[in-house]
């Protein structure tokens, strides 16, 4: 009866809040919000713009329109909060913009996912911004158990299941059964490392300067793990670091696969150290069920193949990845008295 009261009174959410995008789903609605990580500060302070309104989409545009006065601030690096007052901040705004939407009046209960290798350190900053964000109940979730969820993998069932989420900051690799994360792994290699990949080639064969958001459009529009389907070109624009003049170039695709193969590999060598942890009867019921891939980093081209020639498995990618860790966290809360002994926390403020 109480439960029943409460959600007419207060919105559940879940939030992936990430390295590079934050999203939330709310029980019974779905994804609501899908924003990047970012906060908009007047230069050299903290002090978010627009009376802390500065966030997300509104962040980008200010910044486009107004630079020089202001910075965008991405206040979690490698999946965790590296700045703890931007991340409140951000955190305050994407949770007052769901539940404002929504008119109710108890604080909502919150279930957040948080990368599995997160220190205590880590996550009581986490709690503590959601906790000041104006949240009644937190949970935190990890992030690989939410991606299996969220990826429809057998989660609870008495068979092995692999997920791979390669997000912004962190990759998670996990075996799950029963309900449970039997081996698992995180590793701060992931899509960010890949830009800087990317930005490096840059610098040391051509002398010239590319910025953050060009490495990413080169990565998405052009890179690969591995050779699949044609090769392409694509012009660059950058500063060339001699004369420090704008310049431009042809870049091509083989090249940027090649520049990205250390990162790659890093990703490919958790994948494989998960594997060898596996106690064998966990490892045989993978050659059935393969491993999924769910992040931003699935979407990378070919990078499935390189999985499944490394591991000798299937390797499927999750439908939706880049959704798949908040749409995880929100079929959790449509569970939560029956998945419950799988938090990592749970805490009544
Ligand atoms: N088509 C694509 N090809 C390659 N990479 C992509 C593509 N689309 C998005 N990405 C990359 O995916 C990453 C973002 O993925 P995602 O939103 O899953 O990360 P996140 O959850 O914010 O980060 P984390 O989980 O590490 O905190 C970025 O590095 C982005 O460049
Ligand atoms: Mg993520």
């Amino acid at each position: 009866m109480y439960e029943r009261l409460r959600s007419w009174f207060s919105v559940d959410m879940g939030i992936d809040l990430g390295t590079c995008n934050t999203l939330v789903a709310v029980r019974g609605e779905g994804i609501v919000l899908n924003e990047p990580s970012v906060v908009a500060v007047k230069k050299g302070t903290n002090e978010v713009l627009n009376n802390g309104n500065a966030v997300g989409w509104m962040a980008k545009e200010m910044l486009g329109k107004t630079p020089g006065s202001i910075t965008a601030v991405r206040p979690l690096k490698d999946g965790v909060i590296s700045d703890f007052e931007i991340t409140e901040a951000m955190l305050s705004y994407f949770i007052r913009k769901v539940n404002g939407k929504s008119f109710r009046f108890l604080g909502p209960r919150v279930v957040i996912s948080i990368p599995s290798g997160i220190t205590e350190v880590e996550k009581r900053a986490v709690l503590d911004s959601a906790e000041r964000a104006g949240a009644s109940r937190i949970y935190l979730l990890e992030e690989p158990v939410a991606a299996a969820i969220g990826a429809g993998l057998p989660f609870v069932e008495p068979t092995a299941s692999m997920i791979v989420d390669i997000g912004g900051g962190t990759t998670e690799v996990a075996i799950m059964s029963l309900a449970d994360i039997a081996v698992c792994e995180s590793v701060r290699v992931a899509g960010d490392d890949l830009d800087e990949a990317i930005i490096s080639h840059m610098k040391k064969t051509y002398n010239m300067m590319i910025g953050e958001q060009s490495a990413e459009r080169i990565k998405i529009e052009i890179g690969s793990a591995a050779p699949v389907g044609e090769e392409t070109t694509m012009e660059v624009r950058g500063r060339d670091m001699v004369s420090g003049l704008p310049r431009k170039m042809i870049l091509s695709s083989e090249e940027v696969r090649e520049a990205l193969q250390e990162p790659v590999q890093a990703i490919v060598e958790a994948v494989t150290r998960t594997l060898e942890r596996a106690e064998p009867e966990l490892a045989a019921d993978l050659v059935e069920n393969g491993i999924t891939l769910a992040g931003g980093g699935a979407l990378l081209r070919g990078i499935d193949t390189v999985l499944s020639s490394a591991t000798g498995l299937d390797v499927v990618i999750a439908e939706d990845p880049l959704t798949c860790v908040a749409r995880g966290t929100a079929i959790f809360l449509e569970n939560i008295e029956k998945l419950k002994d799988n938090l990592q926390s749970d805490m009544d403020v």
